[in-house]
């Protein structure tokens, strides 16, 4: 483009790297706590994008385990109906809060199983696998052993009750269930049993020196380092991998009823996914990535709650199985808000999509841009903090340099920027921060780089108040230097864009409508905007009000509210309107006649009265009901509904029943003095 002036093309190699965020649990909604690291993520994914590199950012539901199988149970779904569900909630989540997945897979999936039996059957070779008999509580009603949370009792330590099985919420003791006083079974309430299986371990002692070596390279930060050298001197153990069925997950290779473990098959499911990618793209290799002498990197972002499973289980089994190590673990500490933990009955344990019912994603995105660091220390999301970040900075300084400015532009000049504005001192200064702010990315210093970022636009802000454009734009003579002003300060403010455009992306496509030009990509920081037209401006983000925040915190504990009322094991159909209800015509109708259907398994003739008026019925009762215990009867039948065509002869109207079906059917009867034909209103 002629109007575009380059003035050095900094270019750097190529790298390929492979993102992850660890995988949400399939049992539950997305929450602003997850939402702290998948933004976070996303951030540093498409600053690497924009950088020019390959990046490939790839997730899934977490959809294995016991919590997953029982919640299924109790909804009366299958778990595969159950996960599905979720998925598409997940999706829409990250979609609405402008994080984008190359791919967001599932664990349950075909790659994922494969690829678990391969690395199990290389560790296994190996001799990584120890097989031995260990006593557990098992549900005698349920037929199934139980989870370490799906018991409950009394600590054997201080005696409190209703404990789970691993620890005790009141001393703080850890203990095996098997010490719990009076277990009972979170499932059924039966007594647990102790009963003996055969389980399978993975031996994480035979990398005892590589993990010690491994951790000291750079590839976890020092406070993980330091708490890792705190589980070393403890002695690592080695790890249960197998559940007994009933599980939900994959079963072993040669080992009937024994599943794998659901932390087994999880983080093998990052893989999985990006193999499910690679299937589906040609300029993607999964060896390439996955090979051990491959340069490409992998970064797994996730919890300083996991880093156990992602700092010594993962990268053991990486090596046993032949794989490339993680080239960096990135922990982060959890979100508290206002100081304390995310709470239910306060309104501050938010759910991503309440959050959205109410405010911008990417007041959340900027907002935690700002703060985070390098370390695992907790997030404190204040809310006060919140909304003077917001419109102090993000609307107060940065929007407002281009608001300022635009108009002059537009009204008096046609919309053309000036020419001869390239070798202005502040566009070269905003040049120039480009290396500091791309380490601050790269080091996930984004605190730092908001600094740097916010100091720019006070610099440009302190130029246009300096030179007092709307008090030149009343003098003709001083024109020229209006437009000066104005195209120097929206040069700052399209290189404040690229910076921001991480944290912001929709922001930054605002900008690029307004200022007519391509994606923007990091090599654009060199150039200018020189003899260019722009569009007129639009506001791009609103202030918060903090209204919608206060209606968003209300929200929330009502959700939580709603929550811990009892539950129908059936959720109720959405509501529907009186009129709704008045357009079904029910009545009392007299079973005159019952009899079987030749060829129909399922289905009774039914000859009901409506005092003169006889209609036939086919009902689906015949697993509970036989024709002599029915003649005679008063019941309740939709009147109305469209007669419809059967195999049998025409069927006039439904009569009601209730209960889950076979024996358990049981059709409504009337009190006593109802009479036939009567209206049920
Ligand atoms: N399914 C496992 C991860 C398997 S990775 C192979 C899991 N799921 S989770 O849904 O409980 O958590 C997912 C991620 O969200 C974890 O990294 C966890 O640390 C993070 N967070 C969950 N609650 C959080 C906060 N309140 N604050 C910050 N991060 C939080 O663990
Ligand atoms: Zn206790």
């Amino acid at each position: 483009m002629s109007d575009i002036a380059v003035s050095e093309n900094q270019s750097s190699p190529k790298r390929r790297i492979l993102v992850s965020s660890a995988l949400p649990y399939a049992n539950g909604s997305i929450h602003i706590g997850h939402m702290l690291e998948h933004i976070q993520t996303d951030i540093w994914t498409r600053f690497q994008k924009m950088r020019g590199h390959q990046c490939i950012s790839v997730c899934a539901d977490d959809t294995h385990g016991t919590p997953i199988m029982l919640r299924a149970q109790k909804e009366g779904i299958t778990p595969e109906d159950f996960i599905a569900a979720t998925r598409e909630e997940h999706l829409q989540d990250f979609e609405d809060f402008l994080v984008h997945y190359d791919n967001y897979h599932s664990t349950h999936s075909e790659e994922n199983r494969e690829l678990c039996e391969l690395i199990y059957n290389r560790l296994n070779e190996s001799g990584h696998i120890a097989r031995r008999t260990i006593s557990q509580l098992y549900d005698p009603e349920k037929n199934m052993f139980l989870p370490d949370r799906f018991v409950k009792g009394e600590c054997p330590k201080c005696g409190s009750e209703d404990q789970y099985g691993d620890n005790c919420d009141n001393c703080g003791a850890t203990y095996s269930p098997t010490e719990l006083k009076n277990p009972k079974s979170a499932v059924s309430g039966a007594t647990p049993i102790e009963k003996d299986s055969e389980h399978f371990f993975f031996k994480l002692t035979d990398f005892d020196a590589m993990l010690k070596t491994w951790t000291r390279q750079g590839h976890v930060q020092e406070q993980i380092a330091n708490k890792l050298d705190e589980w070393f001197d403890a002695g690592l153990q080695e790890w249960d991998i197998s559940r007994d069925a009933p599980y939900f997950g994959f079963e072993i290779p040669n080992a009937p009823n024994k599943y794998f473990y659901v932390w087994v098959d999880a983080p093998i499911g990052y893989m999985a996914s990006f193999k499910n990618l690679c299937d589906k793209r040609d300029d993607l290799n999964f060896d390439e990535f996955w090979d051990p002498k491959s340069d490409a990197e992998i970064h797994h972002f996730i919890g300083k709650d996991i880093v156990y499973f992602h700092t010594l289980f993962w990268p053991a089994m990486l090596e046993g199985s032949g794989f490339k190590k993680p080239t960096k673990v990135h922990a982060h500490g959890f979100l508290t808000v206002n100081g304390t933990k995310m709470s239910k009955s306060k309104g501050t344990f938010v759910k991503a999509r309440t959050y959205l019912n109410h405010l911008n994603p990417e007041y959340l995105r900027y907002y935690f841009m700002a703060k985070l660091s390098s370390k695992v220390d907790d997030f404190d999301l204040n809310l006060d903090d919140f909304v003077a970040r917001i419109n102090s900075d993000l609307v107060g300084k940065y929007i407002n340099i281009a608001s300022r400015c635009a108009s002059f532009i537009t009204k008096k000049f046609d919309g053309v920027l000036s020419s001869g504005v390239a070798n202005h001192p502040l566009i070269v200064e905003f040049q120039q921060a480009q290396q500091t702010i791309a380490d601050f990315y790269e080091n996930k210093q984004y605190g730092r780089a908001i600094r740097e970022i916010m100091a720019l636009a006070d610099k440009a802000n302190q130029y246009i108040a300096a030179e007092e454009p709307w008090v030149k734009i009343k003098d003709e003579a001083k024109a020229n230097e209006v437009q000066i002003v104005s195209s120097v300060s929206l040069n700052l403010f399209r290189i404040l864009s690229i910076y921001l455009k991480p944290a912001v992306p929709a922001i930054a496509e605002q900008v690029e409508a307004f200022l007519q030009i391509p994606p923007l990509k990091w090599s654009d920081i060199d150039q200018v905007l020189e003899g260019h037209s722009i569009n007129r401006f639009k506001p791009m983000v609103q202030r918060i009000d903090p209204k919608k925040l206060e209606a968003m915190i209300e929200d929330s504990k009502e959700e939580a509210e709603a929550a811990s009322q009892p539950q129908l094991a059936e959720p109720l159909k959405p509501e529907i309107e009186f009129s709704d209800f008045d357009k079904m015509d029910l009545r009392i109708a007299k079973i005159i006649k019952a009899e079987h259907v030749e060829g129909a398994d399922k289905l009774l003739r039914l000859q009901l009265d409506l005092d003169g008026v006889v209609k036939q019925v086919f009902a689906g009762i015949k697993s509970a009901y036989s024709p002599e215990d029915l003649e005679g009867k008063l019941t309740v039948m939709v009147a109305n509904l469209k007669p419809r065509k059967m195999r049998f002869g025409m069927s006039e109207g439904m009569v009601l029943a209730a209960g889950p079906g076979g024996k358990d059917l049981w059709i409504l009867n009337p009190d006593d003095g109802a009479q036939p034909g009567m209206r049920v209103k």
